[in-house]
């Protein structure tokens, strides 16, 4: 490719292709200019609805819609040029069966501009993945913890210790077969996380799993030190832009108070500029 051939988003059959390559570099973005700055070193930017808990204050991912989704969605597609951006299934919008997730994925993918869906669930989803890859809807599937079952699961446990890994491997194999292009697993034992990534023909992409995935993911608000309210132990930070944020605030407040700010080089003199002729 030459220096000045402009980079296209990778497809489904693109991302497969990466299986036991250099790993897959994906990220969470919920705005158009955290997108523009995660788009030049990600493979996959996704719309998580993780945005309920990081930008709305919500306890959990229970309250997202998919007006939300929409939103940020759009908005998200606003600040990418090169990753292949998916946009997550918010809770109540596909469970109920295969067509009401075709709807509103759809409908994800046509108001957003998303290239694929990623919905949570293994051997229960099966029959829905296979209904909408069956019809032009990529998908990314969902297993181990998936936070939107967090009143069933009781918490945010990790999935597939003693006698529950071998639910979880059948969940990794049902979606694989189902046909969905990868699988995040959330919150495994990274031995489960590594034999899954062995056995699937599919990239596993971690949270919280194994550095011997295919890819690894994390909510980019958590990385970068700006959602503060709690910390996952996989969760590593890679920036304080919160603290850097609390102090220019204060530095802020305390100019205003001062009358430090603004200063005359942020004001306007009254002497009409003059125009060119
Ligand atoms: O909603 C989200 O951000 C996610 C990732 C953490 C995988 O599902």
């Amino acid at each position: 490719m030459s220096a000045t051939a402009k980079k296209t988003a990778p497809l489904p059959a693109d991302i497969i292709a990466r299986k036991g390559e250099t790993p897959l570099v994906c990220l969470t973005a919920y705005t158009t200019p955290i997108a523009r700055l995660t788009d030049p070193y990600c493979d996959i930017v996704l719309v998580g609805d993780s945005v309920g808990m990081v930008l709305h204050g919500m306890e959990s991912t229970l309250g997202v819609t998919m007006e939300m989704m929409v939103m940020h969605g759009a908005a998200v597609r606003r600040g990418l040029a090169k990753a292949m951006m998916v946009i997550d299934m918010p809770f109540g919008s596909y469970e109920e069966g295969p067509q009401q997730a075709f709807r509103n994925a759809a409908r994800l993918m046509r108001e957003t501009g998303a290239a694929a869906v990623k919905l949570e669930g293994g051997v229960e989803m099966a029959e829905t993945i296979r209904f909408l890859t069956a019809r032009s809807i990529p998908v990314m599937a969902h297993i181990g913890l998936t936070p939107q079952a967090i009143n069933t699961l009781g918490g945010y446990k990790v999935q597939g210790r003693g006698q529950d890994r071998a639910r979880v491997l059948e969940d990794a194999h049902a979606v694989a077969r189902a046909g969905a292009f990868s699988v995040v697993l959330e919150k495994v034992p990274a031995a489960l996380a590594d034999e899954i990534t062995a056995e699937l023909p599919i990239p596993t992409i971690g949270i919280g799993a194994s550095a011997g995935c295919d890819g690894q993911i994390l909510v980019v608000d958590d990385m970068l030190g700006l959602f503060t309210a709690f910390k996952p132990k996989f969760a590593k930070r890679y920036g304080t832009l919160g603290q850097a944020a609390d102090a220019a605030i204060a530095a802020y407040a305390e100019e205003v108070r001062a009358r430090a700010f603004p200063a005359p080089e942020h004001v306007f003199g009254d002497a009409v500029p003059e125009t060119k002729a």
